[in-house]
């Protein structure tokens, strides 16, 4: 996801940065999506609870870059700005996710429980890529934070 969003950064071509900005706005939804729907319910507990709910305000805050950017022409003044802002946000988020939460997902779940949330999570994924255009459920969802299952 990273080396993804720097790619946009170095891409000079407008066209070419809509390209690339509509993938990682895919990616980054259905991402976001199979945490909320399938990975953060499976690790609700009281330890867990409130990164969860801190987690589900950066993703909120991610979908409201998304939203705005989604509609912009990247030759536009803002859009870059913009979009290093989505990057620093998504880059503090992972972080967080990768040194707060994991570690105590780990106690709370053996490694065959993991792995069957990672396929369990995979598959959403697959589903709203078939379905097409993921990125486009960003913009309904911009008003509050996904409520924690
Ligand atoms: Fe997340
Ligand atoms: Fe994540």
């Amino acid at each position: 996801m990273e080396a993804a969003l720097e790619e946009v950064l170095a891409a000079t071509d407008p066209a070419a940065v809509r390209t690339l900005f509509a993938e990682i706005a895919d990616k980054l939804t259905m991402h976001i999506e199979s945490e909320e729907q399938v990975f953060y319910p499976a690790v609700k507990a009281q330890r867990t609870e409130d990164i969860l709910l801190e987690s589900l305000e950066e993703h909120l805050s991610l979908k409201r870059f998304l939203a705005d950017l989604l509609p912009l022409d990247p030759a536009q003044q803002t859009f870059e700005p913009k979009f290093k802002v989505l990057k620093e946000q998504a880059e503090h988020h992972h972080k967080e996710e990768e040194e707060h939460l994991f570690p105590k997902v780990t106690k709370l779940l053996n490694a065959a429980q993991r792995e069957a949330l990672g396929s369990e999570m995979l598959a959403l994924q697959r589903h709203l890529e078939k379905a097409g255009e993921p990125r486009e459920a960003v913009v309904t969802q911009t008003d509050a934070a996904a409520p924690l299952r």
